[in-house]
C-alpha cells in the first residue's frame, strides 16, 4: 500500500528501514516521506511507532544504547 501518494513511498519500504532500527527523522530523510503535503506523516509515524514497539531491540540500538543480545549476536 502507497503511505505516501506524493514521493510513492509504499508501508513495506517504511516497515524495512524501521525494523532495520531507524526512526521517523532518520526514514524521512532516507525515503523522503511526509517531505511534502505531509497528509501521510500521522500515519507513517504510527507505522514506524508500531514497528518499534514489535521489535524492542532495534528501538534500543537506535537509541544508541548498548544491547547485549545484538552485540553476542554479531
Ligand atoms: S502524501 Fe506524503 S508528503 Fe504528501
Amino acid at each position: 500500500m502507497i503511505v505516501c501518494v506524493c514521493n510513492r513511498i509504499s508501508d513495506k519500504e517504511i516497515v524495512r528501514q524501521a525494523h532495520a532500527g531507524m526512526g521517523f527523522d532518520d526514514i524521512q530523510l532516507e525515503l523522503g516521506v511526509a517531505t511534502c503535503c505531509g497528509r501521510c506523516e500521522d500515519f507513517a509515524r504510527d507505522l514506524v511507532a508500531q514497528c518499534r514497539a514489535s521489535r524492542p531491540v532495534a528501538a534500543l540500538r537506535d537509541a544508541g544504547r548498548p544491547c547485549a543480545g545484538v552485540m553476542q549476536a554479531a
